[in-house]
């Protein structure tokens, strides 16, 4: 079948450009239409140099944003302002929110059936303003609505691999809740393989991902936050979106919309195939720790979701 036409939005980025990087050398994308505010024609007429098949074109500004989601599969969002040293994530609300709600009216309108990875944060909140922005256009799947979490996936697998002397390559650790502190819940106790520490180990690693954000945050001192990482993840993420499009079943963690909790948005694996998220699977037994945390995210995780649906619905 034909490959997948995907948009980044938000392309000449500090998330943006290496993810339009990564996706420009994948063999499995066909089109790739970036689109930003400005500065996007720099970004694609650098990218085009690269000897790939994937046809990169540009878009700038809000009246181009319909040439750049014609035909798209799939939209990729990390337009948005960062997290800066001082700032929590749920700072950056109120003009993250305006952009991805203002990106998500766009998407229901140009390219509705599109598949939506959301990477904008707060995600525990943009997501639930997407959905709610694409409900009131008449066009929300929640199968195809996608916060992206997996960055949260391979922090868990790389500082684990690290503590158990193991090839971060070998390991996997789902990682479920939301994506932001807290609410980041790594299941050491379903990691592959066996995480055998002890419960104080477990604590502090579990407590070192939820707080890897700001380890870069630090480290970047007023330049921004994660972005070379966050748009590996993130191209990843995509990949897997592309192939599960084409038909290849696929499991991902991503903050969806999802009834395994009484959370209406919760991240968890999901299985992904040509409609999206075509199955949700169990989120197993959890370790002490883990239904301690579980218990614990419940407040602040709930507390984001509607304050993303409140933005949308009083604002
Ligand atoms: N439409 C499209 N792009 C936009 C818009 C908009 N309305 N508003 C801003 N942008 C673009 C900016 O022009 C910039 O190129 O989004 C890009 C954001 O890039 P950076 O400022 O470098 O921020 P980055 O580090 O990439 O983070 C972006 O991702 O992880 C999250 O918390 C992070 O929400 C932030 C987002």
């Amino acid at each position: 079948s034909k490959k997948p036409r995907v948009a980044v939005l938000g392309a000449a980025g500090g998330i943006g450009q290496p993810l339009a990087l990564l996706l420009k050398a994948s063999p499995l994308i066909g089109e790739l239409s970036l689109y930003d505010i400005v500065g996007t024609e720099g970004v694609a007429a650098d990218l085009s140099h690269i000897d790939s098949s994937v046809k990169v074109s540009s878009a700038t500004g809000a009246e181009k944003l319909s040439d750049a989601l014609y035909g798209c599969d799939l939209v990729v969002i990390p337009a948005g302002v960062p997290r800066k040293p001082g700032m929590t994530r749920d700072d950056l609300f109120n003009i993250n929110a305006s952009i991805v709600r203002d990106l998500c009216a766009a998407v229901a309108k140009y390219c509705p059936q599109a598949w939506v990875a959301i990477i904008s944060n707060p995600v525990n909140s943009t997501v639930p303003i997407a959905a709610e922005v694409f409900k009131r256009a008449g066009t929300y799947d929640p199968r195809k609505l996608l916060g992206v979490t997996k960055l949260d996936v391979l922090r868990a697998n790389m500082f684990i691999a690290e503590a158990i002397g193991k090839a971060p390559e070998s390991v996997s650790v789902p990682v479920i809740g939301g994506h932001a502190g807290v609410t980041i819940l790594p299941l050491l106790s379903q990691a592959t393989p066996r995480v055998d520490v002890s419960a104080e180990k477990a604590k502090a690693l579990t407590e070192r991902i939820q707080d890897a954000g700001t380890e870069v945050v630090k480290a970047k001192a007023g330049k921004g936050s994660a972005t070379l990482s966050m748009a590996y993840a993130a191209a990843k993420f995509a990949e897997s979106c592309v192939l599960a499009l084409q038909g290849q079943a696929v499991v991902e963690c991503a903050y969806v919309e999802s009834h395994l909790t009484d959370l209406p948005f919760f991240a968890s694996q999901v299985r992904l195939g040509p409609s999206g998220v075509e199955e949700y699977l169990p989120l197993g037994r959890f370790s002490e720790l883990e239904a301690k945390g579980f218990e614990a995210l419940k407040s602040e995780l709930r507390g984001s979701i509607q304050k993303g649906i409140d933005f949308v619905r009083k604002g």
